[in-house]
């Protein structure tokens, strides 16, 4: 029984559905006045009177019954007072039944939701600023599929461009084999570093590189065979962060798999009398929608970024039939998206509505920016293992004798940088700290996951005896059930913050005795503790973090 479906299904107010009401029902952080609370000033305007009056009439009309046993009325707020011993029975029995599916549900079934992320570039170094589409992009993955919705993730590849040109120019030049074999990623870097420094002294290896790119794309069987290699190595480096971060992909149809799939859209937009020529190129005029043109083919014929796009969303909506099709791209490429979304309307593509720029911000290190081409880089990978180092070095001083330190230390570390760049706004440059996201006292993923270590030992301590029946609630552990309760909602809210729960955790934990309370009162407590660490894993998992049993 949803006790604010039954709470909404007894209040009547004009020009309000039952589901607005209970869309519109709280649970007020301090619980002295209710347990569940109505605002009521936003029904002023459609009742046309004032809030405090509207909330008078609304409690004084409503019949009590043994769930809701005491209604008041206090400045615009209706107030409910519940049975909490039965709303925790209730919340306990659903998440200690449903376990590791609690929370999950069938919102999106039948509907496919394709999801860009992370859409590395070959040959070019996997730094930091991927961080949060990688993340963010598996975090929605997982979620979407939690609820139901298919996925699909795409990894969109930077695997065509004039930069391969140069790539091959530098290997045939300065580049050994032996050499990259070894150094992967950043020898190929080193060496696209080294090319835009010879090519400041000596202009016409731009002329050199633009004639092995034509070569690629000519199929010359020697330039598209060191193409395909440098593709492969890059695959195998973020192979490993993939790995480590848990991420995965359904699809890696990259820039160049559209290849052959661009003619048809440039034939279309021109019969439909939205490309227009300027010094050469070809364009879709967008001043009217105060936006700069749209390049679709430059005066070369070659195409771009956006005509990429552009083919890449026709083909996925052929080949999925979306819902939705999300890019989790950073902020910086919203007039990119704006454009080619706009251009995907005026072809009359209806379902142009419903693609999706999932903008986030900037991460980046204390220490200052970064440049591809004058190789200042900061490597995911380097970030990762030193929270790992460092997370291995916190757990030698906090508990030198726990098994499994390396496996341990992966967990946390890992777990950090994921938190790192999922916590902060999503559109907002953040700096990523190494001792903020470290810290076991702070809002962090590790002490979340200290949390549910010290639940695992309270349970393993505790016994198999459990009770969702408590005779009474204290508040303490009414913190808890509120939170067990609102997972659901607060999932379809979308990735929110899920630490409170820890908070209210550990408040319990130190308030509230498990261990040595009566047999009844502790076997309540055990359920109550289960559940709470059913929750937390649940809500970390969505993120891709891990949970060790012990810290
Ligand atoms: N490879 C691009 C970059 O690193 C991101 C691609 C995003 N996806 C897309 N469909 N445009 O900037």
């Amino acid at each position: 029984m949803d006790f604010k479906r039954h709470i909404a299904s007894r209040i009547k107010a004009e020009g309000l559905s039952e589901n607005d009401i209970y869309a519109m029902i709280e649970l007020p952080p301090n619980t002295e006045m209710g347990d569940f609370a109505l605002p009521c000033f936003r029904l002023a305007k459609a009742m046309r009177k004032a809030p405090a009056l509207i909330a008078q009439q609304i409690a004084a009309d409503y019949r009590t019954d043994e769930i809701v046993g005491e209604v008041s009325a206090v400045n615009g707020y209706v107030n409910f007072k519940i049975d909490r011993a039965l709303w925790a029975k209730q919340t306990l029995e659903a998440v200690l039944s449903a376990r590791e599916k609690y929370g999950s549900g069938e919102d999106g079934k039948g509907k496919t939701v394709c999801i860009d992320y992370s859409s590395v570039n070959i040959a070019k170094p996997f730094h930091i600023g991927h961080l949060s589409t990688t993340v963010l992009g598996s975090a929605l993955y997982k979620l979407h599929k939690f609820l139901g919705y298919t996925p699909v993730g795409i990894n969109h590849l930077g695997d065509y461009g004039t930069q391969f040109g140069k790539l091959i120019s530098a290997y045939k030049r300065w580049g050994s084999r032996e050499e990259i074999e070894k150094g992967g990623l950043r020898a190929l870097n080193a060496l696209y570093v080294r090319f835009h420094e010879e090519a400041e002294k000596d202009p016409s290896l731009d002329d050199e590189a633009r004639a092995f790119f034509k070569k690629i794309e000519d199929k010359d069987e020697e330039s598209v065979a060191l193409f395909e290699w440098f593709k492969e190595l890059t695959l195998k480096d973020v192979g490993r962060i993939y790995e480590l971060l848990d991420v995965h992909f359904d699809s890696w149809a990259g820039e160049s798999f559209y290849n052959d799939k661009m003619e048809p859209v440039v034939a279309e937009l021109r019969e439909k009398g939205l490309l227009k020529e300027s010094d050469g190129a070809q364009i879709v005029d967008l001043e009217e929608y105060g936006m700069p043109p749209c390049i679709i083919l430059r005066s070369d014929g070659a195409s771009l970024y956006a005509t990429r796009d552009i083919a890449a969303a026709i083909y996925r909506k052929n080949t999925y039939d979306f819902y939705k099709c999300l890019y989790v791209v950073a902020y910086q490429q919203n007039l990119h998206f704006k454009q080619f979304f706009k251009v995907l309307e005026l072809m009359g593509k209806e379902w142009a509505k419903d693609l999706v720029h999932v903008a986030y911000g900037m991460v980046s290190l204390e220490d200052g920016s970064m440049s591809t081409r004058k190789g200042r880089v900061v490597y995911l990978e380097d970030v990762i293992n030193r929270c790992i180092e460092k997370a291995r070095g916190i757990i030698a001083e906090k508990n030198p004798s726990l098994e499994n330190k390396d496996e341990i230390a992966k967990t946390v570390g890992v777990g950090a940088v994921i938190f790192g760049a999922l916590y902060n706004n999503k559109i907002k440059d953040i700096t990523f700290s190494y001792d903020k996201v470290l810290n076991f006292e702070g809002e962090t993923s590790c002490y979340v996951q200290y949390t549910c270590a010290r639940a695992n030992s309270v349970l393993e301590k505790g016994g198999a005896a459990r009770s969702c029946t408590a005779a009474a609630v204290c508040p303490q552990e009414f913190e808890i059930v509120k939170q067990l309760a609102e997972f659901p909602a607060m999932l379809r809210d979308a990735l929110d913050k899920y630490e409170p729960l820890a908070q209210k955790f550990n408040k319990f934990y130190f308030d509230c005795s498990i261990l040595n309370a009566d047999e009844e009162t502790r076997a309540f407590r055990l359920s109550l503790t289960e559940a709470t660490l059913i929750v937390l894993k649940n809500a970390l998992g969505l993120l891709g973090i891990g949970v060790p049993e012990k810290m």
